[in-house]
């Protein structure tokens, strides 16, 4: 394993019964206190996805718009911002998904993205997948390809990565 997913790993903090009793955090803004961290993050991306024909990269609100444009700048894709419903002043698409407790709805411009261009999907965390899947939904109804969702954190138990009809998820690392 590259060391320095182990250094980024350490610089996650969790905080326990957040936003609610029982939910271990994973926050991922103390890693962007640590300049070197950020970067490493940033590049372990960058050098899976460059060469790639990657033409798309989407960030999902909020933190997906942390990570997304970097990775985009570096690998000589747009950055196109799907974003919680109400936010875009554009004619939209948009996707409903389930939360825990009730629903959410992801929205991305039309015009956006063009028939057949190649998507990378990034977040900072995978937990039940419902909302990359929502994401993908979106890039493929614009008639984009997906070519992978990429995320900092997975939480394997909840097996988010099932729900994302086979499609490749790269995750950095795994909390429990
Ligand atoms: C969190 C996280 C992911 C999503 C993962 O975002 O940043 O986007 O939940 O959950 P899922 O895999 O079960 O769908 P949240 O909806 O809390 O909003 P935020 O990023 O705007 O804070
Ligand atoms: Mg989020």
């Amino acid at each position: 394993e590259d060391p320095r997913i182990r250094d980024i790993m350490s610089r996650i903090r969790v905080v326990p019964d957040f936003p609610k009793p029982g939910i271990m955090f994973q926050d991922i803004t103390t890693v962007l206190l640590d300049p070197k961290a950020f970067k490493d993050a940033i590049n372990l991306f960058v050098e899976r996805y460059k060469g790639r024909n990657i033409s798309v990269v989407a960030g999902i609100e909020a933190r997906g718009f942390i990570f997304g444009p970097p990775i985009a700048l570096a690998i000589g894709a747009k950055f196109v911002p799907l974003r919680k419903p109400g936010k875009l002043p554009g004619e939209v698409i948009s996707e409903d998904y389930e939360l825990e407790y009730g629903k959410d709805c992801l929205q991305m411009h039309v015009g956006a993205v063009e028939s057949k261009e190649r998507a990378l999907v990034v977040d900072d965390l995978i937990a039940t997948g419902g909302t990359l899947c929502a994401a993908m939904n979106l890039l493929e109804r614009a008639g984009a390809e997906v070519v992978e969702c990429a995320c900092l954190i997975e939480l394997p138990d909840l097996k988010g990565r099932e729900r994302l009809k086979g499609k490749p998820l790269y995750v950095l690392l795994e909390a429990h």
